[in-house]
């Protein structure tokens, strides 16, 4: 456990989303954990004017809500004393110069700064420059760092734009740019999958692996989100981002070390190796879809259209799939499929991958199943699991073959349970970048992604819709290679199955 220096977390948007059901939940559980540094201070920054009470009884809310069942009363105490509010009013010329003498003249605050925008993305550049001018990202007395929630850009080009604006203040070891799912212990669990189990390796490859598959499905809606996601979509909201990310943990080379440059020196290598998708080819690589109403846990939802504050002709996709090829030495012709949609079947993340059939099927007269191929499928969220598909011989006088799923679920009794924020908030604390994005990882997801987004964004006419409550729009098979590939709903036995779609 490495020693936090004392420090101020400044979070922009206390009052929003982001941070009442996710950065300040998780500011508690360190707490409770006992791993918040002993001098280390929180001031929140909202657009309303509230006393310090107010802001108080507003944590007190957001906890409530988050752990119905009560927390913990020292904790708790302990938590509120570190509560401090700034009001950051829109169109107060005075709010950021207030910052900077309350920060650096009261002698509560730790000259040490994490500044943590919980803000809207369109607001990144102005607050930081607002930051940069009064002088509050100089590091004179103590470190002055800035973490930036994704996502970076909305295209590789205002990415780009968007880091310059950053470069005027900032060095890029100053600035984290956070991708949640990299907090969470199912997706650091891949490299130790990966890199702690030598009989793993020699399989990893395009001699064995058939393809693999990433899937993140909801069955949430886009949950009030409408002035964001309408202009996002499933693309830039979850592929370019988070099973981006989670693509190049599985694909990556073992680096020199766990160290944060080695780290992201292989995944930048996988980025780059990934394809390049040209427009003429954008319907053969990814499919898009739009949820229409239907039924969620027996309830009936409405579709996306009928969403508050989506306009009745948007063609903004809830549902994307895409084929990739990383054509490098380890994974040339092995697809890669990867898909996200809201309002599916079920809530579930997971990578699954399929080997190849063994070079003759000696066993063919045999019945049952001996040509099912071996899956392998480690579980993101709701549930972390690890399971591998055999064949084997069923119990009998007869050669019958059946399918045996080894089901090495990891979690014990008494292991800790926490979300993807705590981790990532500790380490932005240490200064250890090993789970943020480098700018060269921003820009070369946005170049895999951006050939399709323009495609699509061009074809305004049309969008496949999918009910609600089901695994997505019909006709995504066509991405597949072969007729025997299609997409692995669950990583129940029978979720092996043929599916239509
Ligand atoms: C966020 C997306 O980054 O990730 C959301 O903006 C999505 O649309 C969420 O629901 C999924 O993450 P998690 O951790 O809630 O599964």
């Amino acid at each position: 456990m490495d020693v936090i220096d004392p420090c101020t977390l400044v979070i922009f948007g206390a009052g929003g989303n982001l941070s009442r059901r996710k950065l300040i939940p998780a500011l508690y559980q360190l707490e409770l954990a006992g791993r918040l540094p002993e001098r280390m201070v929180i001031l929140a920054s909202g657009l309303d004017n509230l006393t310090r009470d107010q802001w108080i009884i507003k944590v007190q809310d957001f906890l409530k809500e988050k752990y119905p069942q009560g927390v913990d009363k020292t904790a708790l105490e302990r938590f509120i004393a570190r509560q401090h509010y700034h009001a950051n009013a829109i169109g107060d010329g005075n709010a950021y110069p207030n910052m900077k003498s309350l920060i650096e003249d009261d002698k509560t605050f730790p000259p040490n700064v994490l500044f943590y925008m919980a803000v809207r993305p369109a607001e990144f550049p102005s607050i930081i420059e607002k930051l940069g001018e009064v002088g509050l990202l100089q590091q004179k007395s103590g470190w002055r760092r800035v973490v930036i929630e994704k996502p970076f850009g909305y295209d590789l080009i205002s990415s780009q734009t968007l880091q310059r604006g950053l470069e005027r203040y900032l060095d890029e070891k100053q600035i984290f740019r956070i991708d949640h799912y990299l907090g969470k212990g199912t997706v650091q669990n891949v490299m130790v999958f990966r890199f702690a189990n030598i009989l793993l390796e020699p399989l990893w490859n395009r001699h064995y692996i058939d393809h693999v598959q990433i899937t993140h499905s909801e069955t949430l809606g886009i949950e009030g989100r409408a002035d964001y996601y309408d202009g996002a979509g499933a693309l830039r909201d979850m592929i370019q981002s988070h099973l981006l990310q989670l693509l190049t943990l599985v694909a990556m080379e073992p680096p020199v070390s766990m160290a944060a440059e080695h780290l992201r020196d292989e995944k930048v290598k996988v980025l780059k190796s990934i394809r390049p998708i040209t427009q003429n080819a954008v319907h053969a690589h990814a499919f898009r879809g739009q949820y229409a109403s239907g039924t969620i846990n027996g309830q009936p939802v409405p579709g996306y259209l009928e969403e508050k504050g989506i306009p009745q002709d948007s063609t903004t996709e809830t549902y994307a799939a895409l084929k990739l090829f990383i054509d490098n030495w380890r994974w040339s012709g092995v697809p890669f499929y990867v898909r996200t949609g809201k309002r599916m079947a079920e809530g579930a993340s997971a990578i699954s991958i399929r080997f190849k059939h063994p070079p003759q099927n000696i066993l063919r007269n045999i019945k049952g199943e001996f040509s099912r191929p071996n899956w392998l499928m480690l579980g993101i969220q709701p549930n972390e699991c690890l399971k591998l598909e055999l064949q084997v011989k069923e119990p009998g006088l007869d050669l019958q073959a059946r399918t045996l799923s080894l089901d090495a679920t990891y979690r014990k009794d008494g292991d800790g349970d926490f979300d993807a924020y705590e981790s990532l908030l500790l380490d932005a604390m240490e200064g250890d970048h090993s789970l943020f994005l480098r700018i060269d990882e921003v820009e070369n997801a946005w170049r895999v992604v951006d050939p399709i987004l323009k495609v699509w964004a061009m074809e305004r006419e049309f969008i496949n819709t999918y009910p609600a409550g089901s695994w997505g729009p019909r006709g995504t098979y066509r991405l597949f290679d072969r007729d025997d590939q299609f997409w692995r709903h669950s990583l129940e036995l029978d979720g092996g199955k043929l599916e239509a779609y």
